[in-house]
């Protein structure tokens, strides 16, 4: 048997390099704003801070990295920080203590002129209400970037024409925003973001004034774009949906700080506390967790010829898998066995965060024993050799 790889499922992470490091950033608002961090009053909550010096602790002592390519998510209520967060990034919000590196460069140190050209080529700025500019025609919103920036009429039209192409609005050069539906203001705003080549884009809820199903099409075009371009991004939002979709990494904010950072399957399978759980209760952890997340050694007798899949393949789709196997799905990635996923750790992952609820926990297994039966039941009926497993229920 080939030697198992389970650590090469995080080897992907073990880069070093940083687009945005920041570290022990505060914003507190108000006059009184220095009477709070380094002082008795830094441990207070907000209600505590807010009675006795006016302040509001927009963001509290946030620390986190985004690296290279991802796209890094925050999320969280109305009011936790996200806004005030990302408006620190660029400095469109003074921090009030704290440190912020871009490339290894201390934007806090960055002087106005040096400030502005970051603002201008390094980074570039997709909000929620498009802010385009409506006496203006759809490309020269676009070259809206290029034309602060001093780049030739010629140049930057022909540039803007490739990203309004590339965002599907070809054909839409000459009208005006007014004439055009939130969905595709939203793409001329994307466009706009793009069209400087920035080297991060920033997202402040960009989709949240869209319909939902001009909204998931955006989502999609994003992550296509992403894909694509591999520009370094941060996206808030406060739809877990939306976070799950398209974050690589997703960091979870509550009154300022944020109480967890971690991929789409670790924010839902491995909640940092109640808080936590509490927002991502409501996810089907089946279309979430994947093999590579359950994936474990052999135990000894077990058979090692079952199935083959990806470790990207989500629970969902290993379940018929396994249904019609009495042997453990093999996750193979290349030509490397990671390891194997059996019935029990499938089932246990689903049921993991209702232990407390014994109740819950039986339904789940109950509805995952359908499942699996009635998988088992198709399969059998056209492959006669097939053998039927046992529900998945059941004690081993
Ligand atoms: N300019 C300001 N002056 C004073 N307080 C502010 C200011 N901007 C934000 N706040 C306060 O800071 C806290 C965080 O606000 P922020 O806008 O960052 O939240 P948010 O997570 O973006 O919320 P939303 O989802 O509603 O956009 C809130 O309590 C808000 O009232
Ligand atoms: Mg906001």
């Amino acid at each position: 048997m080939s030697t198992l790889a389970t650590e090469a499922a995080h080897t992907r992470e073990a880069s070093s390099d940083v687009t945005f490091s920041v570290r022990n950033l505060w914003k507190v608002f108000g006059r009184n704003a220095d009477k709070v961090v380094g002082t008795e009053l830094e441990g207070a909550d907000r209600e505590r801070v807010k009675k006795e010096t006016g302040c509001t602790v927009a963001v509290r002592d946030v620390s986190f990295d985004v690296r290279p390519g991802e796209i890094f998510v925050v999320m969280g209520l109305s009011g936790s920080g996200k806004s005030t967060l990302i408006r620190c990034l660029t400095r469109l919000i003074e921090p009030t203590a704290g440190q912020v590196l871009l490339d290894g460069e201390d934007i806090g140190e960055a002087t106005p002129q040096r400030l502005r050209e970051l603002r201008r080529r390094k980074m570039a700025m997709v909000f929620q209400h498009f802010g385009l500019l409506p006496d203006r025609r759809i490309i020269d919103n676009v070259a809206y970037g290029l034309e602060v920036r001093g780049t030739q009429r010629s140049e930057r039209y022909a540039r803007a024409r490739e990203m309004i192409e590339m965002v599907g609005l070809g054909g839409y050069e000459d009208s005006r925003p007014g004439e055009l539906s939130g969905g595709m203001q939203q793409r001329v705003g994307l466009a706009r973001a793009l069209a400087v080549d920035p080297e991060v884009l920033l997202f402040d809820e960009p989709f949240s004034a869209l319909d939902p199903l001009i909204r998931r099409d955006m989502q999609s075009e994003v992550s296509r774009l992403q894909r694509e371009l591999r520009k370094t991004s941060v996206f808030i939002t406060h739809d877990l949906q939306e976070a799950l979709k398209l974050g690589d990494r997703i960091a979870i904010m509550r009154d300022g700080e944020i109480v967890q950072v971690g991929t789409p399957e670790e924010v839902v399978g491995r909640p940092a506390n109640a808080y936590v759980a509490d927002f991502t209760s409501d996810v089907a952890r089946t279309t979430v967790l994947t093999a590579r997340w359950l994936v474990r050694e052999p135990y000894p007798d077990e058979r090692t010829d079952g199935p083959v899949t990806a470790p990207g393949t989500v629970l969902a789709e290993v379940l018929p898998m396994l249904a019609a196997s009495t042997a453990p799905v093999r996750v193979v990635e290349g030509d490397t066995l990671l390891g194997y996923v059996g019935r029990d750790d499938v089932l246990r992952a689903i049921a993991e965060d209702q232990l407390d609820n014994a109740a819950a926990v039986a339904a789940i297994e109950e509805e995952a024993a359908e499942v699996l039966s009635e998988a088992a039941a198709a399969h059998s009926s056209g492959d006669a050799g097939g053998s039927a497993p046992a529900p998945a229920g059941s004690d081993a």
